[in-house]
């Protein structure tokens, strides 16, 4: 009832306005107002590795077609696609030559205009990545921009002229030199904050924005429902400090990134691509302070819907892994932050960070099943849009990979250089490297048993796991208990209980060592989520205990109700309703 009066309100209001709902449809200035993207469930696939057709070990768009049934199964409603443009391919993609076309490794234009009206057939809503930060340094622009000083594109990237000397040292994510490099063709450095390869524009010319804008138009224009902004709180940057102080790592965006201007270069984005196209943005990094993420989400600003920050990837990026205390902190924080405005995504995992299972689950044979099934659950339980990356609907896991000489990722490579540089324990290094280094999180999709994994029937660009046998999405298919089938279930279960999506979450027990209890309530729903995050049995009193009939996730049979106690088996993770 009380949803039906907002909807007559809402109504009432627009047409007092003078909007239509579809006018409206980016004008999210209340918590309440209802959208696709925060009750979506977004799927992330890294196209190099998700299925092959061709036989050259790289994935293309006609094996995304060729699984599009697949992806309609899960339930998913969005799939965020890593970069596929025209590139050398530096940085697998993030380093792009031509941003209105298609690697030859992915397919054609029609390849891509045939996948993309595929999802849409499923209901699947498709987010492209932007990769605007920087470009390649063989894109056309750079071409020209260095090949002289008064070339008209000089100003698209940033210039130190060496007269000046040295420029002041700045920190590079990916190269142990620090982020100028020196050209010798115009005697001046260029700005990089990732790879050498890949400089980054001046956002501060009107005209590079232009350009940006232009392509985020081409790609709308074909149909994209959304963006994926990468990297982009370096965009704008202040490169001009004379005394740029050294170190900063920690802080690194603060110092780097983030700058005032940033909120102008948004709202503009907004009027001229987001609003008219109807489409959504979402920004990789969401600042550094709350303030930060607030400033680029906040709907009344008009800059972009969404943003996911790092804090909680960050807990476990060694094998000795994460406290629970921490992980419900994260996330009971940033939901706090965000409770009444704004909107943030859920993420655990992505291309750039290790496999989900062995940072939050337990990639043990005896556990495996039981914990990412229980990790899952948390990801479609929280409030913000879920984001889930291939392969974790499965449960795929970590490759072993101890020695340097076997990593081809520039990130990888050029740590490992530091670490070298700085004298660093380099047996130590590798063995957090071997633990976290995302070259985890980019093998082949485990499909079948066959040779392969059902992946290629070339030599894969990069080696499958040998888990490959028993962890597929055949084996997985055929039964009910699944970690995939589990997955398929959550999805269903977020779609059909709007608590998850817009309730108010509290935590439950706060101080519990072992159990992460929390009630998501709103829309007529009262839930209570309760996942042993343990391998071991735990327990908890609760004032309402689940019945059979209330549960409506559990990933074990049975149910265990004691008294005022509820049992809980070793990663068992259940939601019931607390309305009986
Ligand atoms: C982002 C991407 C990452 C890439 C980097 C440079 O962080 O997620 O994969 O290497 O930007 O583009």
């Amino acid at each position: 009832m009380k949803t039906l009066l907002r909807t007559l309100f809402a109504f009432l209001l627009l047409n007092f306005l003078g909007c239509s709902p579809q006018e409206a449809k980016n004008d999210t200035s209340s918590q309440e107002e209802k959208t696709w993207w925060k009750e979506g469930v977004l799927y992330q696939i890294y196209p190099q590795s998700f299925k092959d057709t061709d036989g050259d070990g790289y994935g293309d768009f006609k094996g995304v077609i060729e699984k599009l049934d697949y992806l309609g199964s899960l339930g998913i409603t969005m799939v965020w696609m890593n970069p596929f443009f025209e590139s050398p391919m530096v940085d697998n993609g993030y380093d792009v030559s031509d941003y209105r076309a298609i690697h030859p490794r992915y397919g054609s234009m029609e390849d891509f205009q045939a996948m993309l009206d595929g999802m849409h057939a499923r209901g699947i809503k498709f987010v492209l990545d932007v990769v605007v930060n920087h470009s390649s340094d063989q894109h056309d622009w750079f071409l020209q921009s260095r090949s002289s000083r008064d070339n008209p594109y000089r100003n698209y990237y940033h210039w130190w002229p060496a007269e000046k000397g040295t420029p002041p040292y700045r920190h590079s994510l990916f190269d142990p030199e620090g982020a100028w490099e020196y050209d010798s063709l115009t005697n001046a450095y260029y700005l990089h904050t990732f790879a050498e390869q890949q400089p980054d524009l001046n956002w501060e010319n009107p005209k590079v924005r232009q350009e940006v804008y232009d392509i985020m138009k081409f790609w709308a224009e074909k149909g994209v429902d959304g963006f994926r902004m990468d990297a982009f709180q370096f965009a704008s940057k202040d490169t001009t400090w004379p005394e740029f102080p050294e170190g900063h790592e920690e802080d690194f965006i603060k110092w780097y990134g983030m700058r005032p201007q940033l909120h102008e270069y948004l709202k503009e984005m907004y009027a001229e691509v987001i609003e008219p196209f109807g489409v959504f943005a979402v920004a990789e990094g969401a600042g550094s302070t709350f303030l930060d993420a607030h400033d680029l989400v906040d709907a009344d600003r008009k800059e972009l819907q969404m943003a996911y920050h790092f804090e909680t990837v960050d807990l476990s990026r060694t094998p000795e892994g994460y406290e629970l205390e921490d992980f419900k902190n994260v996330f009971s924080k940033w939901d706090s932050a965000f409770a009444e405005k704004g909107w943030i995504s859920i993420f655990l995992s992505n291309h750039d960070n290790s496999r989900l299972v062995n940072r939050f689950a337990n990639p043990s044979p005896e556990f495996r099943t039981p914990s990412t099934q229980l990790i899952n659950t948390f990801l479609m339980s929280m409030r913000g849009t879920p984001f889930t990356y291939y392969g974790d609907e499965i449960g795929m896991t970590n490759i072993d990979m101890p020695t340097i000489e076997e990593y081809v990722d520039v990130e990888a490579l050029g740590k490992y250089q530091t670490a070298k540089a700085s004298g660093q324990d380099l047996e130590e290094f590798m063995r957090i490297l071997n633990y976290s280094s995302r070259e985890n999180g980019r093998t082949p999709m485990q499909w079948d048993s066959t040779p392969q994994a059902g992946f290629t029937t070339g030599t894969p660009w990069m080696k499958v796991n040998e888990n490959y046998v028993e962890i597929n999405v055949a084996a997985q298919e055929e039964d009910p208990n699944s970690i995939l089938n589990h997955f398929r279930k959550m999805v269903q279960v977020r779609k059909e209980n709007p608590a998850l999506v817009y309730g108010k979450y509290e935590l439950v027990q706060k101080e519990h060592p072992e159990i992460y209890a929390f009630t998501r309530t709103g829309e007529g729903q009262n839930l209570m989520v309760v996942l042993n995050f343990s391998q071991n049995p735990s327990s908890i009193e609760l004032e309402t205990l689940p019945t059979d009939a209330s549960v409506i996730i559990n990933n074990y049979s049975t149910l265990d109700v004691n008294g005022n106690t509820l049992n809980l088996k070793p990663y068992q993770a259940l939601i019931f309703s607390v309305d009986q």
